[in-house]
Order: structure tokens, then C-alpha cells, then sequence
């Protein structure tokens, strides 16, 4: 009875909670199967930032009710946002559900899994809200557990997340992730890099600070601060370790220290996800931003300045409450003009329990959603694809991450060639052909071909690169 399987929905945080989950696993001596139906606990690591996450698990979990109703000693069980945001709900809509563990205690999960199999009947746990206890309390209740890793659990074997910051404090009035992941809080500098060393002792060639705003990350011992231009240029002396990112930034911490330290450093990647959510400065105030379409702005051009070539990706909200068609072109010119990598765009989803649902009422109708959603991403792609244009017959050097998506469904495990994919130093993704040996490699690849997401290549031989050479003499 050691055969869990897990399913991760949501952001990179999520990502990073399941590795954690599955490194505590193995510890007791599971091991990870693929498929639901052959596991004997079944996670569901939640998100519920959107309404539609969370429909989309209940959906997955009304697919397991006849299964469970078959094989009642099989553990289910609802990890992270959704559970915690559901709370006793999960258990009255999936009543054959065992487990409901919020993000903040998910080091319980072996534990509490062992209490149901005991018998022991359904178990919950869950961190404090926001205004349950002192701010001491709050905190720990939602402190994660960091120091386990799963290489096997990670993007690729040269690539993975470290987290820098749990929670966050910005209370977007849209936005559900205050109140179920808590508290923002910095983690201690000296355990990121420990856990660094630790990851490029393992092979990780590449590391992804993640935080919800990492950019705002600070950890004060005594009088002196840290801030994430000083773990930078830390995590920057580890040896092994080739490449640094970092995600999500909120546009009001972009300070010049931070894109001095960008410049400074040649293993950061020259890439920044700062999401906008609007162009409209009246739906910005709505959403408690925290800032001015002007200063925002202010903020690209400073980005453009010092980090010339750079790639800024953004995300946007189109029909949050009271949202006009003056308003949405406001957020359509300013991805015209800041000419982003590429935009996430999200039509506004209300979610009970935030600022938002309780102040303003959600009037825009779905199908105007619908169309600027649309319209708002065909602009994006647009862009993405002229931008993309501009490396056609140049030499781009990246970091080989593994075969590519088809790749990794097609390609025989021994075939000699696959398709591959790597990422330039600002994040472009690039595909190309090579073989398994070259994972981990940085790779100079000639531009032949594009999409609007993706930049098609050939690896520089001798001979190629002579070619194009020759080519851009002529
Ligand atoms: N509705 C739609 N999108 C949302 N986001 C956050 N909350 C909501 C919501 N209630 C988007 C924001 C954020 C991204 C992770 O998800 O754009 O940056
Ligand atoms: Fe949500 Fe705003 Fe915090 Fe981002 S900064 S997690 S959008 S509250």
C-alpha cells in the first residue's frame, strides 16, 4: 500500500509543494505510479486562483467516486490552495474525499495519510486565516518545509525551483492567494543558498527563485537586510550552477538595485514576468494595485534601459468588475507599446471571501470576457510572432533543457536524434535537434524558422555555422 499518485494543477509554487509532498513520500518508502486507478492514494494539489481550477478538480474527483465506492481502503485525498480555500466544503461536495491539507501543513500529508488507512476516519489540515490568531501564529501556521527534494519531480533533471518567499501581502482585490497561502515571509538567505548548493551538487544547472513577489523579497537578521539583488549575487558564486531566474515580480518592487544586479551578473537570465493586470489606471485602483498605468510605464522604461534586449512578459485580467471597452483598449495599447515575450491573459473570475467580490459586482458578461480575451491575445501573438522574426539567421546561445514536448510523446528511447528545447538568456524557447547527451549543455543554435512562442533552430556546427556565416557576408 505505497503507491501514491499525484496530479498538480496551478502555478510554479504548486509545482515545488508536490515535489516536497513526493520527497516525503519516498521517504516512507512510497513510490510514485502514473496513472490514478493503479495508485492506493490519490493527490490533487489544487489552485484556486480561478473558479475554473477549482470546477475542474471537483470534476476529477467525481470521476473517482464509483472507483473509491469499489476500493474503499484507496486514500483520496485535496492538497494546497482549493483545500484550504474549501476547507469542509471539499468533504460535503466529495464526500468519499479523506484528506483536505492546506499548502501551509502539507508536511502532514504522510502522517495524516497513515491516521486514515488506520482507520482513523477523514482528516483535515489547515493553517489559520488571516485574522484567526496573533500575526506570530498566522505565520507559523503557514511556514512550508522546504529542505526535501525530488530530482525526479522537477521540471527536467537540470532544472529546478527554489522557493524564496511563502504568502503575500499585496491583497489584489481580485485575488483569493492572500488568504490561503498567508502571510508573506521571506525565507532565511542561508538556507536558500544551502539549498542551492544542494541542487547544483545534484546536477541543477539552472535554478527558479520562486515567490508570488519575489522582487519584494526581504529578510532582515538583526540590522542588516537582504534583499533579492544581495541573494543574487550569492547564489551567483555557486559553482555548477549555470543560470538563475526568478518569478513572479510586482511592478512597484522593481528597483534599480535589482536590474543593476541583472546587468552585473552574467548567470541571471535577462527575462522578467511583471504582470500589468490592466492598462486602465481606473480598474488598476479597483484591483489595489498599487500603481499607475504611468508607473508602470516608468518601470519598462527603466528595464529598457538597463537591460537592453531583455524580455518582460506580463499577465493581464480582461472583465474585471466594471471593466468598459474605453478601459480594455487601455490595456490593449499597453501591450501594444510595451511589446511583451508574451502575456498571460485571464478573463476575471470572482472569487468569493476577496475585496473584490465583496465590493464590486462581476457585470461584465462572459461572452464580452470571451471576445477581449480573444482580442487581446491575438495583438499579443502578433507581437510575439514579429519579435520572434527578429532572430531569423542568428546564432542564439541556450541552455538545453530536454527533449520537447512532442518529443518526450514520440520519439523511441533510443533513437540517436530527437527534438530538443532549450531557452535563450531571456527566456526565448528554442527547438532544435540533437541528442539526449546534449541536456544540460549551453548550445549555440542557428535561427531558421519561428512561431509566435517558439524560435526553430539547427545546432552550429562547423559547417552550419560557415554556412551562415557565408550568408550574412553576403
Ligand atoms: N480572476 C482572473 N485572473 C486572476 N488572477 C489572479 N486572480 C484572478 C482572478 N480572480 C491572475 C492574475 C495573476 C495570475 C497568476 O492570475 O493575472 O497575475
Ligand atoms: Fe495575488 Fe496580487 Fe499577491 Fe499577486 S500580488 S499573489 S495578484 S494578491
Amino acid at each position: 500500500m505505497k503507491r501514491p499518485y499525484i496530479e498538480t494543477v496551478g502555478c510554479q509554487m504548486n509545482m515545488l509543494d508536490s515535489e516536497m509532498v513526493v520527497a516525503s513520500l519516498r521517504k516512507e518508502g512510497y513510490q510514485l505510479v502514473a496513472e490514478p486507478l493503479q495508485a492506493d492514494v490519490v493527490l490533487f494539489n489544487t489552485c484556486s486562483v480561478r473558479q475554473h481550477a477549482e470546477d475542474k478538480i471537483y470534476s476529477a474527483l467525481g470521476k473517482l467516486r464509483r472507483h473509491k465506492q469499489k476500493y474503499p481502503e484507496k486514500v483520496i485525498g485535496v492538497l494546497g490552495c482549493m483545500a484550504q480555500n474549501h476547507q469542509k466544503l471539499v468533504f460535503e461536495r466529495a464526500p468519499y474525499v479523506d484528506l483536505v491539507v492546506g499548502p501551509g501543513q502539507l508536511q502532514r500529508v504522510p502522517e495524516l495519510i497513515a491516521k486514515v488507512q488506520s482507520g482513523a476516519g477523514p482528516q483535515e489540515a489547515l493553517s489559520l486565516g488571516r485574522k484567526d490568531g496573533s500575526a506570530e501564529e498566522i505565520k507559523r501556521s503557514h511556514e512550508s518545509f522546504d529542505p526535501l527534494r525530488d530530482p525526479e519531480m522537477r521540471p527536467t533533471p537540470s532544472q529546478a525551483y527554489l522557493r524564496i518567499q511563502i504568502g503575500c501581502d499585496k491583497f489584489c482585490t481580485y485575488c483569493i492567494v492572500p488568504s490561503v497561502r498567508g502571510p508573506e515571509q521571506g525565507r532565511p538567505p542561508a538556507q536558500i543558498v544551502a539549498e542551492a548548493r544542494t541542487l547544483a551538487d545534484q546536477g541543477c544547472r539552472e535554478i527558479t527563485l520562486v515567490g508570488q513577489t519575489v522582487n519584494s523579497y526581504r529578510y532582515r537578521e538583526g540590522d542588516r537586510v537582504t534583499r533579492l539583488a544581495d541573494l543574487l549575487a550569492m547564489l551567483h558564486e555557486i559553482e555548477g550552477l549555470r543560470r538563475l531566474k526568478f518569478v513572479t515580480n510586482y511592478p512597484k518592487d522593481m528597483t534599480d538595485d535589482l536590474l543593476e544586479a541583472m546587468r552585473e551578473l552574467p548567470k541571471v537570465s535577462r527575462y522578467l514576468h511583471v504582470p500589468a493586470q490592466s492598462g486602465s489606471n481606473r480598474m488598476l485602483e479597483r484591483m489595489k494595485r498599487g500603481y499607475t498605468v504611468e508607473d508602470y510605464r516608468e518601470m519598462m522604461a527603466r528595464i529598457r534601459s538597463a537591460l537592453p534586449g531583455a524580455a518582460v512578459s506580463s499577465d493581464f485580467i480582461v472583465g474585471f468588475c466594471g471593466e468598459t471597452e474605453e478601459d480594455f483598449q487601455q490595456s490593449v495599447e499597453l501591450v501594444r507599446e510595451c511589446r511583451f515575450k508574451n502575456s498571460f491573459i485571464f478573463k476575471y473570475s470572482e472569487r468569493p471571501g476577496t475585496k473584490g467580490a465583496s465590493l464590486y459586482a462581476d457585470d461584465v458578461p462572459d461572452e464580452v470576457k470571451r471576445r477581449r480575451n480573444n482580442e487581446l491575445l491575438a495583438i499579443q501573438t502578433e507581437i510575439g510572432d514579429e519579435e520572434n522574426q527578429r532572430f531569423l539567421g542568428q546564432i542564439v546561445e541556450v541552455l538545453v533543457e530536454g527533449p520537447s514536448k512532442q518529443a518526450a510523446k514520440h520519439a523511441a528511447a533510443d533513437s540517436p536524434t530527437l527534438q530538443l528545447t532549450g531557452r535563450t538568456r531571456d527566456d526565448r524557447i528554442v527547438v532544435f535537434d540533437g541528442s539526449r547527451r546534449q541536456v544540460g549543455q549551453f548550445l549555440d543554435i542557428a535561427i531558421y524558422d519561428c512561431t509566435p512562442y517558439t524560435l526553430i533552430g539547427e545546432v552550429v556546427t562547423q559547417h552550419a555555422g560557415s554556412e551562415l556565416l557565408a550568408l550574412q557576408s553576403g
